[in-house]
């Protein structure tokens, strides 16, 4: 059996920051103790150790919303679950999402001793102006002081940046010089961020996710986005600057040095189990030797009910379908700079039309090299596209 990960879903921000459409709510709705929710996360996490029992786990991952406001007994419980349960393995890495407000250095302390190896920061931009019209509460100096804290306490510590931000005039026209301009200034705050030597950084293009307020504020012309061209142009300074400081992106999103990939992730990626516990979680699991999608409750006081009640939050364990679980695949692979391998895919059940492999590749989108189909540097930037013609 390959080997396990597990998601754990902390729902909750002290602040709901006005781009995300993750499943969050305000902090101060949590009503429950740290006791009910151990019951619950247990409860779920034994549900799914009885679907899936076999393998030790190789890695945790506590996402949010912002984990770093969980107590760290809360934390240290849910692990000594995961291992009374599956077992960690000995080297598994924990992850645990921060917030730079709610990451004071005793807490990241506590946290680290509660079981956390690696952690991953909310730093989101470098500049004070910027972190505010992104809606954010803390100042540069805070991301920073809480980043050389995690550098300190932990085996890996990453933070995320978000770029191709809302453009401070609302000009759908960018001129040439607002576009060099606005390279330049991204160029001047990616150095100073990767002068603080990461070992791993998630950089993402900032989405305009429908129902979020920045949605609605583009609607209605009050907020505009580097257009794609500018868009194209900052995810190629990107690249360049991260491969020479020896940072290459090993997905779209995603930069490590050798031997600080996320794992998670990584295993995800590659299409490896993962069981997801929490309001609103996903998972992936095989069962029977069928890759089941697994979908929990969103609302953190209807997924804990259902987990006190039935044992578990998940409104939905479907098994997937070989058209779902080959777009799947194919998406996940070509984010990841390996590409993927067609041999691979095909023992998965996933043909790939070689003519639509050569379409694609003769329109400069993809790059075969052998078994190996990655895609090409402006291919990064459309992958659904891509998906679209190679699987319909
Ligand atoms: C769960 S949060 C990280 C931890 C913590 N909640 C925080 O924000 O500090 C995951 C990351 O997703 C990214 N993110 C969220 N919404 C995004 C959007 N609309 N566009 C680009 N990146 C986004 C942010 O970089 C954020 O740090
Ligand atoms: S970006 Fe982070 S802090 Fe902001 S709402 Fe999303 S999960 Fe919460």
């Amino acid at each position: 059996m390959p080997a396990l990960g597990i998601y754990i879903h902390w729902p909750f921000c002290r602040a709901i920051c006005p781009y995300c459409d993750f499943n969050v709510h305000g902090a101060h709705h949590n009503q429950t103790s740290d006791d009910d929710w151990r019951r619950a996360y247990r409860a779920e996490l034994q549900h799914a150790y009885g679907l899936r029992p076999t393998g030790k786990v190789e890695t945790v991952f506590f996402g949010g919303g912002t984990p770093s406001l969980m107590a760290p007994d809360l934390v240290a419980a849910i692990l000594a679950d995961i291992d009374a349960l599956w077992g960690l393995a000995d080297n598994a890495e924990i992850s645990l999402e921060a917030n730079p407000v709610s990451a004071p250095r005793p807490h990241l302390q506590a946290l680290r001793d509660a079981g956390i190896t690696r952690l991953s920061l909310g730093v989101q931009a470098f500049h004070d102006d910027a972190l505010k019209a992104l809606g954010r509460t803390h100042s540069a100096g805070e991301a920073k002081q809480a980043f050389l804290a995690a550098q300190d306490i932990f085996d890996t510590a990453s933070f995320d940046l978000i770029y191709a931000r809302p453009l401070s005039a609302i000009s759908t026209n960018q001129s040439a010089q607002e576009m060099e301009a606005g390279l330049a200034a991204w160029q001047e705050e990616l150095s100073a961020a990767l002068a603080l030597s990461p070992q791993h950084m998630s950089l993402y293009q900032l989405t305009l996710e429908p129902d979020t307020v920045f949605y609605q504020r583009a609607a209605q012309g009050r907020l505009a986005v580097p257009h794609e061209e500018m868009a194209a142009a900052l995810y190629e300074v990107t690249q360049d600057l991260c491969m020479a400081a020896g940072l290459p992106a090993y997905e779209i999103s995603n930069h490590a040095m050798a031997g600080h990939y996320c794992r998670h992730n990584f295993a995800i990626w590659h299409g490896a189990d993962y069981v997801g516990i929490g309001p609103g979680a996903h998972g992936r699991l095989t069962i029977n030797g069928q890759k089941h999608a697994s979908m929990a409750h969103k609302q953190p006081h209807i997924w804990r009910a259902a987990c006190l009640e039935n044992g578990h939050g998940w409104h939905n364990l479907t098994a997937l379908s070989a058209q779902e679980a080959a777009e799947e695949a194919v998406m996940l692979g070509l984010r990841l700079s390996d590409g993927i391998a067609v041999q691979d895919l095909a023992q998965r059940g996933v043909a790939l039309a070689a003519s639509k492999l050569d379409a694609l590749k003769q329109d400069g989108l993809l790059m075969r090299r052998d078994d190996v189909v990655q895609a090409s540097p402006r291919g990064r930037l459309l992958i659904d596209y891509i998906i679209g013609r190679l699987l319909v």
